[in-house]
């Protein structure tokens, strides 16, 4: 189908109200959930549903006590033991999956690589052992800042494998963000790569490291991984290379029984406020919901070659290109490059080189997708996919058909997936043999969840209108905590209402119960699926010597969903020119990363402010979305807002 034709099918389904799409007679008879009744089954004692599913994976020792629940902190599986990389190894070993692929690596140059889980056994069990002999202890922190190789997730297991807690800083963060979340961790080791591959580039990753560490006490040893031989300096006495270290490495490395409740790992992730919040995912409950989600949505099969584009840096990553797929036995594509390089056909070559059957990928991808057109994946054969996953905001309904009929070729169910870094597995998603889908909700949330729209009083919302996203009642992949940081914790998901936790999210339930989720409704930005903090985006910019004050808001845009633009003014003595909003842009892209680097920057005498001096940030979204300007009445300086809305005009 073109892009017109799907459009008008789209707007005769909003005519009709029937724009909803059933699995398959076939899809549903080979689904791994075939019967609704797991709903009720799950809503009459969701307790013992959890438990069933935990049951699923290996553990030492059973758990006493499913939940114990001292609100807002809950603690799931208590007494059980278990290890994450036992879990997603150890125990395929014995299971008949010894020479099963667990990841097949397709580097950006095209280089490709297979490990076995018997391969995954033997780097990993290794390189835990290279830890341990650098003196790592369970509960110790190692921050990883590599691309998506191999090492990455050989790297995250070996952690997990000897208790120590990682922490992922996506690849591309700068130095002085990967500064901040090394600190805030306080590692004792940093694993990181001579660079990695970006369209035919080099970053140079190892560079970041070292300016970050440049004030830093607690790190103590730097691993490097060869992947591209790019030149790098080597710190005596602190850094050392990951092969030399690999060569002497005994195979073999006892999977430490850890707590349920020990922590797996740290993930930073953008709040409202300028410092990043280090979520806490813990071992036990974050791996039974990991992998139970992942069999359940996306319907894993023995032979399934199951590939989620998301990178490792974010949870997406953690839970669905790691932790879920090995916990499974699963077979899990990793891609280190970007979809347009070599050509914009390189997703679609993925597929066909390697037989992808479920493919995970996000709406800003196939918006570009779209904009790119149909030749690229009409030119392979993608016959052999058979189901289809979004993730990472609101997948509008013109990208989900598109999708459907593109990618899927029309035979393959779509789910849409809600969560977040907090919750740490899928929350809202249709099961894919049984729920239907409606393109652009997510749908019902899973089996022993509870979720709801309710008001600024936390009262349901009726059908059909808008109102806060909440969490009703505990979940086994919920984080335990901000790390270091309890109260935050406390105040920022379960200050808002009594009794729940709030997402951040603005939703609306339709009459049928399915969650429409409409955006943010705090000072987060989500950038290509990507959260990005305005607080975070603005205190870059008052760092630069001509800025005095700024102001941050997202804006609609054509592929990424939002996009950063910035008001600024400037101190005295400097004055407006081009080449000082590219040094802007180019100041907030060294601080935090190039997906921070604002879209537009617009220099004003003056900030739109109430008389209490809050900035107005509600008048400039309404002023970059183009919108007639709300109540202004409350501005102390009403004149600003319409100079900037002239400003903005040309
Ligand atoms: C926020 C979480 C874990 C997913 C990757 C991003 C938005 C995510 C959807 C979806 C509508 C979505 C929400 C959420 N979001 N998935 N399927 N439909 N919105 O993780 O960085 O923690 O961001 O992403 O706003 O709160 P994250």
């Amino acid at each position: 189908m073109t892009g017109q034709a799907a459009n008008a099918k789209l707007m005769q389904a909003f005519l009709s109200d029937d724009l909803i799409f059933h699995p398959s007679p076939e899809f549903r008879n080979n689904a791994n959930v075939q019967d609704a009744r797991i709903y009720l089954d799950a809503e009459e004692n969701w307790l013992q549903y959890w438990d069933k599913e935990a049951g699923n994976l290996h553990w030492f020792k059973k758990w006493d006590r499913t939940l114990e629940w001292e609100q807002p902190f809950a603690k799931w599986f208590v007494g059980g033991k278990l290890n994450a990389a036992y879990n997603c190894i150890d125990r395929h070993l014995r299971e008949g999956r010894k020479n099963k692929a667990a990841i097949i690596f397709e580097g950006e140059p095209g280089d490709s690589r297979v490990l076995t889980y018997q391969d995954l056994y033997r780097e990993v069990t290794k390189f835990a052992n290279v830890l341990k002999d650098l003196g790592v202890q369970k509960g110790d922190r190692v921050s990883l800042y590599m691309p998506m190789i191999p090492e990455l997730p050989i790297a995250m297991l070996a952690c997990a494998r000897i208790g120590a807690v990682h922490s992922v800083v996506f690849g591309g963060f700068a130095a002085e963000a990967l500064r901040d979340r090394i600190n805030d961790a306080g590692s004792k080791i940093v694993i990181t790569t001579d660079g990695g591959y970006r369209r035919g580039k080099i970053l140079p990753m190892k560079k970041n490291v070292d300016t970050a560490l440049e004030e830093n006490t607690t790190v103590e040893k730097v691993i490097v991984v060869k992947r591209t031989g790019a030149e790098i300096d080597m710190v005596a006495g602190r850094d050392l290379w990951y092969h030399q270290l690999m060569e002497d490495a005994v195979i073999g490395c006892p999977a430490e029984a850890v707590g349920a409740e020990d922590m797996l790992f740290i993930l930073y992730t953008s709040g409202t406020t300028g410092k990043p919040k280090g979520v806490v995912h813990s071992t036990g409950g974050y791996l039974v919901g990991a992998s139970s989600t992942h069999r359940m949505v996306f319907d894993i099969k023995e032979d399934d070659i199951y590939w989620c584009t998301a990178d490792i840096g974010w949870i997406t990553g953690h839970s669905y290109v790691v932790y879920g797929p090995l916990a499974n036995g699963a077979t899990t594509v990793l891609f280190e490059g970007a979809p347009d390089y070599p050509a914009r056909d390189r997703f679609w070559a993925i597929i066909e080189k390697y037989a992808v059957t479920v493919l995970y990928t996000a709406p800003t991808a196939i918006r570009a997708f779209m904009k790119w057109g149909e030749q690229w994946p009409a030119g392979r054969d993608l016959s052999s996919l058979r189901l289809l996953g979004s993730v990472g905001e609101p997948i509008n309904p013109e990208a989900w058909l598109w999708y459907h009929e593109q990618i899927g070729r029309g035979r393959c169910p779509i789910v849409d997936t809600w969560w977040q870094t907090e919750t740490g597995h899928i929350m809202i998603s249709s099961l894919p043999g049984i729920t239907a889908a409606k393109p652009g909700s997510a749908s019902i949330p899973l089996p022993g969840l509870e979720l709801d729209v309710v008001d600024p009083a936390g009262r349901p919302m009726p059908a059909g209108q808008s109102g806060f996203l909440v969490i009703k009642r505990p979940w086994p992949g919920m984080l335990g905590t901000i790390y270091k940081d309890a109260q935050r914790y406390v105040d920022q998901y379960w200050g808002r209402f009594e009794n729940m936790y709030f997402t951040g999210d603005r939703a609306l339930k339709d009459k049928d119960g399915y969650f429409w989720v409409l955006g943010r409704v705090d000072d987060v930005i989500n950038v290509s699926g990507h959260r990005i903090s305005t607080m975070e985006v603005e205190s870059a910019l008052v760092d630069h010597p001509a800025v005095a004050e700024a102001a941050v808001i997202g804006k609609k845009h054509e592929i990424k969903g939002q996009a950063i633009s910035a008001f600024v003014t400037l101190r005295d003595n400097y004055t407006y020119t081009d080449q000082l909003v590219k040094e802007l842009k180019a100041h907030v892209a060294s601080k935090i990363g190039a997906l921070a680097r604002p879209d537009d920057i617009f220099l004003t005498a003056e900030l739109p402010k109430t008389r209490s001096g809050k900035i107005m940030r509600r008048l400039l979204r309404d002023i970059a979305d183009g919108k007639t300007l709300g109540d202004i009445s409350t501005l102390a300086n009403p004149e600003t807002i319409m100079q900037l809305k002239e400003q903005y005009a040309e």
